[in-house]
């Protein structure tokens, strides 16, 4: 598979790289600034499901390149796979693909899983990247027939992008507009067939219009701990460890359902046991080493616990707004909205209501408190469980 960098885009090393247009759009994850915040800051790399350069630099390393190494997600692989053959079958590229989820679950391994087992060339860009016309009709123009175009971070296209490519997707035609006021002329080039792929931690962003050109619309779930062990061995395998089952099991609980977060600990185990002279990491020293990045059992890190503890605590278990609980604990809410609500969610710590987020008994107890009499009504029935439907647009307390 040959993969074509464009726009900024960071790709994972050792990645083919030709550039294309030269516009400044690199791929921003969410900032904390202030001095006092830089031991947060690391703390958070850790834990945090964004991706940080040390990932970049062993991701491509450690990316399944077809769909058989693809760990999980399993309803989608089998759509996939139909899908893929059927369309190489045909001879033709497969209908568009929208992945969406939150950070770290393999949206862009996927992608590249698609391009590869259809045959494909792949041209990573992201929506920020794609800020003037003539990006998008730089981008497009070197797109040949059957190439993959995966555009991270859809969501954060701008409408002029966003028009120009409706007909591209639908149509495969690019309007060309030339001169100025009534001088003004539209072309219409033709354009090879090709697939689009998009990514996006914010579905419910994407305009209604975009998401309707989609063939597939893919939600990638968190991982259960089976296959993040899987993924831990896999990920141990390649880099040559010998890890005991205790420890595997130790490290995919930790893991926030995360592929990113598991190999990030395998690589933090795997320092941590060679620092104290160990030749095979065993239950102790992944359990020592997890420990001193204070990730708990369940997975979750300081600021996972630190917001349990203010829902709870300062706003009596909820519900509460989602910038107040920002403001309390010094994040920005995308961040806690984007990176650390969706597994709180979805592990049933935190629910969230139209009237805001609700503590639930479960992070009573993992807080070591006991829930308050009428907590088992709240949690009866009122959660908007699926941090990531198309529907959160609506919803933001
Ligand atoms: N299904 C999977 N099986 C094995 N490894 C995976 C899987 N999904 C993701 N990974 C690993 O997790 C890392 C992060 O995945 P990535 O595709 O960059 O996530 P996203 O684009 O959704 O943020 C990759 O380096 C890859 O090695
Ligand atoms: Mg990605």
């Amino acid at each position: 598979m040959t993969i074509i960098k464009n726009n900024g885009y960071q790709l994972p090393e050792g990645s083919v790289y030709q550039p294309a247009t030269t516009t400044n759009g690199a791929i921003s994850g969410s900032q904390t600034s202030g001095k006092g915040k830089v031991q947060d800051r690391e703390r958070h790399s850790v834990m945090s499901s964004n991706e940080t350069n040390s990932d970049r630099k062993s991701d491509q390393k450690l990316r399944p390149q077809h769909l058989k190494e693809y760990i999980g997600q399993s309803h989608l692989k089998m759509m996939l796979t139909m899908s893929i053959s059927a369309a190489l079958e045909r001879k033709e590229p497969i209908d568009h693909v929208l992945l969406y989820g939150p950070p770290g679950l393999g949206k862009t391994t996927l992608a590249q899983v698609i391009a590869s087992e259809m045959g494909a060339k792949i041209h990573m860009t992201s929506g920020p990247s794609l800020e003037r016309p003539r990006d998008i009709v730089g981008l497009v123009h070197q797109l040949e027939a059957g190439d993959v175009l995966f555009i991270d971070e859809i969501h954060r296209l701008n409408k002029v992008a966003e028009e120009l490519l409706y007909p591209a997707i639908e149509d495969f035609m690019i309007d060309l507009t030339s001169g100025k006021g009534h001088a003004t002329r539209t072309m219409r080039l033709p354009l090879p067939k090709f697939t689009l792929i998009g990514a996006t931690t914010k579905a419910g962003s994407i305009s209604k219009a975009l998401r309707d050109r989609f063939g597939f619309s893919c939600r990638l779930d968190f991982y259960n701990e089976e296959e993040l062990a899987k993924i831990v061995e896999r990920t141990g395998g390649i880099l040559g460890l010998t890890i005991e089952q205790t420890a595997v099991v130790q490290i995919a609980s930790r893991s926030r359902g995360t592929p990113r977060i598991a190999n990030r600990l395998v690589r933090l185990v795997r320092d941590f046991a060679q620092y104290k002279g160990k030749k095979e990491i065993d239950r102790e020293i992944a359990v020592e080493a997890l420990q001193s990045y204070q990730v708990d059992q369940s997975g979750l890190d300081s600021t996972d616990r630190k917001l349990l503890h203010v829902v709870i605590n300062n706003y009596d278990g909820g519900p509460v707004g989602l910038d107040t609980i920002a403001a309390t604990i010094g994040e920005d809410s995308e961040t806690i909205e984007d990176v650390y609500e969706p597994f709180l969610i979805q592990a049933g710590f935190l629910q969230r209501t139209p009237r805001g987020r609700i503590a639930t008994a479960l992070a009573y107890q993992h807080l070591g408190k006991n829930p308050p009499a009428n907590q088992l009504s709240l949690d009866f029935g009122r959660s908007e469980n699926q941090s990531n439907s198309f529907e959160d647009n609506d919803e933001k307390p």
